[in-house]
C-alpha cells in the first residue's frame, strides 16, 4: 500500500513513523508513506496557500488551487482521497479494515480556520477521528496510518488482531501475565486450568460483560 499525506507540516510526522510496528512495515515494504507539502504546488508568487474568507470572518481559509493541483498530480484509478475534518464521518475500526485493503490512500490534512468548501468535491470520503477539534488533520492522519497499517496482511499476525476491541462490536477480553498474584490481586483460576474450551467461553463472556458495562452503545 502507498499512502500520500498532503500537509503543510511534514516535520510533525518525524518520529511517529520511525518506531515500532509502523517502522517495520515501512522497512519490509508493506507500506510506503510519502509526505507531500502542498505548498510546493501553489501558483502564488509569495507561496501562499490560503486567503481571507468571502463574507468576512476570522482566520484564513485554505484555497483550492494548491490542493487540487497536488491531488491531480498524484491521483490514479486506485486512489482513495480522504479529507480529515471534524465534520466528516466518525472513523471506526470497520473503516480501518476497509481501508487496509486499498492500494493507494491520499490523506488531506486541513489546517488553520478551515478550507474552501469546493475541496470536498475532489475527495472520496471525509473522516473525523472524534467529536473534538484539532489544530489540523495531521494528528488525525497519524491515527489513520497507524490503525490501517497494523491491519495490512503480514504486518502483525492475524491472531494478534482477531480479538481486537471492536471486532464483532465487542471490546477485548481482560488479559493477565505473571506473576499469578500481584499485590493481593489474583489471575482468574480458569486461565490457569489449561482447559481451552473453558478459557474461550470465559473470554467470550468477559468480552460481553465488559462491553455491556462500558460501551452499551456498541450493542445497538
Ligand atoms: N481536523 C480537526 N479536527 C479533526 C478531527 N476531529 N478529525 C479529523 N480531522 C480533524
Amino acid at each position: 500500500m502507498r499512502i500520500d499525506i498532503l500537509t503543510l507540516f511534514p516535520d510533525m510526522f518525524s518520529g511517529v513513523f520511525e518506531e515500532s510496528i509502523i517502522k517495520r512495515a515501512i522497512d519490509e515494504g508493506k507500506v510506503k508513506i510519502n509526505l507531500v507539502n502542498f505548498r510546493d504546488y501553489t501558483n502564488d508568487p509569495h507561496n501562499k496557500v490560503d486567503d481571507t474568507p468571502y463574507g468576512g470572518g476570522a482566520g484564513m481559509v485554505l484555497a483550492c488551487q494548491p490542493i487540487f493541483d497536488c491531488v491531480k498530480s498524484i491521483r490514479t484509478d486506485d486512489s482513495i482521497v480522504i479529507l480529515l475534518t471534524p465534520d466528516g464521518e466518525v472513523y471506526k475500526q470497520e473503516k480501518a479494515y476497509e481501508l487496509s485493503r486499498a492500494k493507494h490512500l491520499i490523506l488531506i490534512c486541513g489546517h488553520y480556520e478551515g478550507f474552501d468548501e469546493r475541496i470536498r468535491s475532489i475527495c472520496d470520503m471525509e473522516l473525523s477521528i472524534g467529536d473534538y477539534v484539532l489544530t489540523g488533520g495531521e494528528v488525525a492522519s497519524m491515527v489513520l496510518v497507524d490503525s490501517i497499517t497494523r491491519l495490512i496482511p503480514g504486518v502483525i499476525t492475524e491472531e494478534s488482531h482477531e480479538n481486537d476491541s471492536f471486532n464483532n462490536h465487542l471490546l477485548d477480553y481482560p488479559t493477565y501475565t505473571k506473576p499469578r498474584v500481584y499485590e493481593g490481586m489474583e489471575v482468574p483460576e480458569v486461565l490457569l486450568s489449561g482447559d481451552h474450551k473453558k478459557i474461550d467461553e470465559w473470554r467470550k463472556s468477559e468480552s460481553i460483560r465488559k462491553t455491556k458495562e462500558r460501551r452499551p452503545d456498541l450493542f445497538e
